[in-house]
This record gives C-alpha cells, structure tokens and sequence, in this order.
C-alpha cells in the first residue's frame, strides 16, 4: 500500500502491475481457467496496451480462492443469533454505578493529550452511494452558516484540541482508490486544512471484486476493468499497518488511536473524557454509544455475549432480537454504535498479525456491470451482485477489558448517509443538529438567539462551552445567521 505523505501527493493513482509487453492473455488465461472466469480477459484483444497493463495488475491481485467460496462463506453467514444477548456494562451518562467520574476521565485523557501520546484514525475511503454526493464525502459542504466541507469541520476541531493540550495529534486518514486521488488534491490545493504535512499521513485501503449472485462470474465495469469495491472501513488494519506502518506510530510515542468517520460531523474528536474512560479501564478497544430512539433504528448495537462484547450490523438482527426488552422496559441492545471507538496501538499491532481477526461479511448490492457477450453496459434494477466487506469493530470481541461509553445523541452523533428527503440522517438533518448544539452553547452562556437565527461556532473560537463562556459577553442578542469563528478563518 502507499504511504503518500504530505507534501509528496502522487498527481494520480497508478494501478500496480508490470509494464504491458509482459502482461500476456496466456499467463491470464491459465490463471483464470480453473476459476471459470476466463470472461474477464474476453476483450482482451481491443484494449490498449495501457488498459491490459491495468487489467492484467487487478486480476494477478484477485483473490481467486475468495470468490470460489463465496458460495459457502455466504450460507455460514446466517443471521447472528443474538437471542441469548445481553446489554453490555457500560459507562451510563449521569450514572453514579459508574467507576469512575467524568473529572477522572477528563483528567486521564487530557494528560496523554498533552504527553503527545494519542493519534487520530479517519477512515474516508467509502464511496458514499447512498448520499448520491459524487465527489469523496469529505468534500461535502456540511457548516450550516459556514458551509465548511466534513474534512473542515473534523480537522478544525482536531486542531483545537491539539491546540489545547499544546502537542500536535498526528491524524491517519484512510482513502481508498474511489477517494484518494480527489482527496490528496483538495488537501494539496487548501494548504492541508491548516495541517502541518509532518502529522499527516494519507493511506489507502485495499479492493474487492464484485461477483455475480447467480454465475459467481466476478464482474467487470468496462472491457478492461474489474468492478472493484472498497475493502470497507475494516480493510483500515492491513493497510495502516503496510503503509504508515506500526513501528513508526509507536517511533512517534502514539500509544492511543482515536477512531471516527468522515461522516460524522458532530465527532467528538479526541474528547479527553472518552480517552480517559478507556486509558483508566485498561480498554484495548473502547466504543461510543447512543441510546436507540427505537428498535427499528437502522444502527448496530453492541451486545454481550457470553464472556465478551461483540458489535452485531442492523441487517444481522431480526426484529425481535432488535425489540426484546428488559423486566424495567428498556431495549435489551439500547446501545447504538455510533462509530467512535478508541484503540489501544499494541493491540492493533497485535491484531495486525492474526488474518482472522476480521472475517468479510457479503452483501447482496445492485452493482452496474459490463456484460463481454452484448458489450453493454448494465444497470440493475434489483440487487445482482455480492459484495465483500471487512467491519472494523469485529476486533471488539478479541479485545481485553473493552468498554462502552454512553454519550448525548445530540452533542455527538449527527451522520450523513442519506440524500435530502429521506427520512433520517440526511445533510439537512446533520446541519439542523450541528446548529441546535451551538445554540444550546450559546444560551447557556447567557446569549439570545432569535428563534429563526442559525448559528454556528468555529472550534478554534470555541471548542466547548466553558470556552465560549469566556469569548461572549452575556445579554448578548444574536439574530441573523451567524457564523462564530477566530480572525483571519473564512
Ligand atoms: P458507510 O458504511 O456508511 O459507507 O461508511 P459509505 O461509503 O460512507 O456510504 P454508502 O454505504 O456507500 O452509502 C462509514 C464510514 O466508513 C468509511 C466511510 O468513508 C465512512 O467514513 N469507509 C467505508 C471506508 O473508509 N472504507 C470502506 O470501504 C467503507
């Protein structure tokens, strides 16, 4: 895997694979035989030298032997049986059962903040199908007043607390090759979001084959190429570990990842208090929960089972799984995973090592696809194809002492996965949230803020309320859109 640091960006992507003249259609050929997926190389004679280099690379990289058994491995994947499941222990908000206290916590993470030992992991490598956005998801504008993209709006906040706890948080970000290549030119063209290049590290994850459901003929997205797909957010361990590499992550004194999504931009990054929870309880892999609103939610939960803790996906829960309550009424799996978690680095290394740690899970996806025998184009109405996908949480359950963390719904979670009109967790939806928890700041603080007013506060102005106690003068009235920020930040 690459490592494209900072300030040495490659201009474009270049597929892997030796130079056309040795790429021969017998060598494929012999490959793909046995695999009975000799369509692949069908037009081999009408494409460029160019374009069977490229060919050539993606099928020496297929993984012959997964797609062979992905017959098998889909019937093994039943439905998890979470019948036996219990709520997992957890860190409750505002509960005094907890061992330890917010202070405590807030006080553990903000001395590894300040020792320079914790990094951030932002995993932004996924294609972002359902939002219908077609460049990568972080260059989505999301600032209700300012418009600022989710990159913005994530890395502001990492440089406030960097800012804060006075040591750089060196940040990892995973692209795969749907994203990197508009991703390293947006952070190339605006001057690394106020980055320092040396703690930014661009990595990019790994690709899967698409297959048919019905033949298990792996599919094509033209005459020369594979429709490949992100290996998903769990493809983060291998590729960390071949290209940034964990031996210079621990070189660079990092002990604690923090871990989020581009697609949250109410992410609490590198919350002192969290980090405390998991440094104090001695967690190689800690996670933030929501309380679910209600059963049908569309989020995973975490659930114990047996003697550890697993995060089981919404489409692996039946409905009553997901409905069970307890004698005191509440959800059985109350907690939703909102996709922060925090990772011990010697425990990611070690995980790193084991190739079972995180088994693929196939889903069924409508995958448009080129067809070698009309040479058309198709695109499916209903789901055709399996993909493969590696979920990083599936370390949870190998984890020692893991941890869950209740947090507020609405200081907190906010995700951006669907397009404008659907029902939850839309552009609209995440705006609207980003901008009721900076008025509910602002109020606290004494200040007015007119009930059509939307507001919005740059972190480097404010990183929570306590700070923005001391910048805003109580009485004050706010009553146009207004757009809180440091001078000199647009
Ligand atoms: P999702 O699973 O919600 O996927 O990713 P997505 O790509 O954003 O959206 P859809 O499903 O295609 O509509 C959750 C997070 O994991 C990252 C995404 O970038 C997002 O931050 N991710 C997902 C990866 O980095 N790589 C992947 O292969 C998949």
């Amino acid at each position: 895997m690459p490592l494209y640091k900072a300030g040495c960006i490659k201009p474009e992507i270049v597929m892997d694979g030796p130079p056309p003249s040795t790429a021969t259609l017998a060598e494929l050929t012999a490959l793909l035989d046995p695999a009975g997926q000799t369509h692949l190389v069908a037009q081999w004679a009408q494409l460029s030298p160019a374009q069977q280099a490229r060919l050539a690379g993606q099928i020496r990289s297929l993984d012959l032997q997964l797609v062979r058994n992905f017959r098998s491995t889909l019937k093994n994947q039943a439905v998890r049986d979470v019948s036996q499941a219990s709520s997992p222990a957890a860190i409750r908000l505002n509960s005094e059962d907890n061992p330890f206290t917010p202070p405590e916590a807030r006080e553990r993470g903000a001395a590894a903040l300040a020792r320079g030992e914790v990094g951030m992991l932002l995993v932004a490598g996924g294609q972002g199908t359902r939002l219908g956005f077609d460049p990568p998801k972080g260059l989505f504008p999301i600032g209700p007043v300012s418009n600022r993209t989710l990159f913005e709006v994530i890395i502001d906040r990492l440089r406030a607390v960097a800012r804060r706890y006075g040591r750089p948080i060196p940040l990892c970000i995973m692209t795969s090759p749907a994203t990197t290549a508009q991703t390293h030119a947006y952070f190339a063209e605006n001057n690394y979001l106020g980055l320092e290049p040396d703690d930014l590290y661009f990595f990019e994850q790994g690709m899967l084959p698409a297959v048919a459901a019905e033949s298990g003929r792996v599919l094509l997205a033209g005459p020369g190429e594979l429709a490949l797909a992100p290996d998903g957010h769990g493809g983060m361990l291998a590729a960390l570990g071949n290209s940034v590499g964990f031996d210079n992550i621990a070189a660079r004194g990092i002990r604690t990842f923090f871990y989020g999504q581009i697609d949250n931009p109410l992410l609490t990054v590198c919350d002192p208090e969290f980090l405390g929870y998991h440094l104090l309880a001695g967690s190689e892999f800690t996670t933030q929960v929501v309380r679910k609103h209600d059963p049908a939610e569309r989020v995973g939960v975490v659930a114990a089972l047996g003697d550890h803790l697993e995060i089981v996906e919404y489409s692996d829960l039946t409905p009553e799984a997901a409905a069970a309550r307890a004698a005191d009424g509440t959800l059985v799996l109350w907690a939703g995973n909102t996709a922060v978690h925090a990772f011990d680095v010697a425990f990611l290394t070690r995980m790193s090592h084991t190739s079972e740690a995180l088994p693929l899970h196939l889903a069924r996806k409508s995958v448009p696809y080129f067809d070698p025998e009309t040479k058309q184009t198709v695109e499916p109405t209903e789901p055709n194809a399996i993909k493969f996908e590696r979920f990083i949480f599936d370390l949870m359950p190998s984890a020692q002492n893991a941890l869950v963390v209740e947090v507020e719904r609405a200081t907190s979670f906010a995700p951006v996965k669907n397009a404008e009109g659907a029902a939850s967790d839309t552009p609209s939806s995440a705006r609207a949230a980003m901008a009721a928890l900076h008025r509910a700041w602002l109020e606290e603080v004494g200040v007015k803020v007119a009930a059509e007013a939307r507001v919005e506060i740059h972190p480097l102005y404010a990183l929570d309320v306590d700070e923005l106690r001391s910048k805003v003068a109580p009485g004050l009235e706010i009553r146009q859109d207004t757009y809180l920020r440091p001078e000199g930040v647009s």
